[in-house]
């Protein structure tokens, strides 16, 4: 079956391309390569053994994805493409909204159209603010967002619930992903942060490579073990093979207007320090890095009750924050090696 994969050429979109190959799907990449680059293709074609169908377009521009599902008979389709820095959201919220939901609009559009019927929407633990109870739960009630990208995550989720249950024939799967980090162990495809990394991992990485001056942890005063904010670190590969899980849970699905959301967590916490702590002996080096004061917007802890996951989707994560963090730096020596612009 062939699967649509938008921002597959994205950190997480390749490696699920890859996971869909090994599964016996057919993935096919729209990208419109404004936060990744060809050489992405050419890891996934080492990885796979063969080329990966590609096509250069951007999701908000109809006539080209209407020409592509013209061309391609589409089963399904996961749905990557968006923007996704935090903080820029903040500076450009027009330009987030118009291109996350203009994208998905565009998107379930053709898929009405061309009679798809599977959609994996790619959506994020910001729709959660800063919970009160941990962990958070599928029920747990979606806090206003603390950035323009968050809500932009929010408000898609609710455009393709609405869309499913007035829509014969469509079923939908929203994930909510925790803290993607690490890297394909073959260290062919990975992160590949445009500009100053502003997530945690690629920073960090970096600094260890020596392309910055030293890691600066926000904030030490926060009310966790070691002061430092508790994330839900999940391994890019294991959430790669949980969207294969959703295309699967959906293909069960006897009928349509099914729409479910899924935590895509390992359920356990972790501290920035932990995490630091953890590279350092691991990868066996000292990180260099400093604490300074609080990020604006951060949330305090958060980590996913994944019970849900693990029981309806048949998924867990299987990779250790010690696993993913040598990957992490592994293709951060490879980036070093082949000078992978960044
Ligand atoms: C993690 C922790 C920082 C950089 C983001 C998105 C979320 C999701 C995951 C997509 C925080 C601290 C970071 C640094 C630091 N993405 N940190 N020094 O903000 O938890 O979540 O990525 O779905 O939508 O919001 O990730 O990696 O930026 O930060 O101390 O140089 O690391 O304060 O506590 P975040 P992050």
């Amino acid at each position: 079956m062939k699967i649509l994969v938008t921002g597959g050429a994205g950190f997480i979109g390749s490696h699920t391309v890859v996971e869909l190959h090994k599964a016996g799907f057919e993935p096919v990449i729209a990208d419109n390569l404004s936060n990744s680059n060809r050489g992405v293709l050419n890891g996934l074609r080492t990885i796979i053994g063969q080329e990966v169908p590609f096509y250069e377009l951007d999701c908000n521009d109809s006539a080209a994805l209407r020409d592509l599902f013209r061309q391609e008979a589409f089963g399904g389709a996961i749905h990557f493409a968006a923007y996704k820095a935090v903080g820029e959201s903040v500076q450009k919220p027009l330009n987030y909204y118009e291109n996350n939901l203009g994208s998905l609009w565009v998107l379930l559009k053709i898929m009405q159209e061309f009679g798809v019927g599977n959609l994996v929407f790619s959506s994020s633990c910001t729709v959660y603010g800063q919970p009160t109870d941990l962990p958070v739960t599928e029920d747990t009630p979606r806090q206003p967002a603390a950035s323009p990208y968050g809500n932009t995550k929010a408000i898609s989720e609710d455009i393709i619930r609405d869309h499913v249950f007035s829509e014969p024939g469509l079923k939908a799967i929203a994930l909510r992903y925790f803290n993607p980090i690490g890297a394909h162990p073959s260290a062919l495809i990975g992160e590949l942060p445009l500009g100053v990394p502003s997530n945690l991992v690629p920073f960090l990485t970096q600094a260890a490579a020596g392309l910055r001056e030293s890691l600066t942890v926000f904030g030490s005063d926060y009310n966790t073990p070691d002061g430092t904010c508790v994330r839900d670190f999940i391994h890019v590969v294991d959430l790669a093979k949980a969207h294969v899980k959703a295309l699967e849970l959906l293909a069960e699905q006897p009928n349509a207007n099914y729409y479910d959301v899924f935590n895509v967590g390992t359920g356990r916490g972790n501290t920035v320090l932990e995490l630091i702590k953890t590279f350092e002996e691991v990868n066996n080096l000292k990180l260099n890095y400093t604490i300074g004061p609080r990020r604006p917007g951060d949330v305090e802890k958060i980590y996913a009750e994944s019970r849900k996951v693990n029981t309806v989707m048949k998924w867990e994560a299987e990779k250790t924050l010690a696993e993913a963090l040598q990957d992490a730096w592994r293709w951060q020596q490879k980036l070093a090696e082949t000078h992978v612009a960044s």
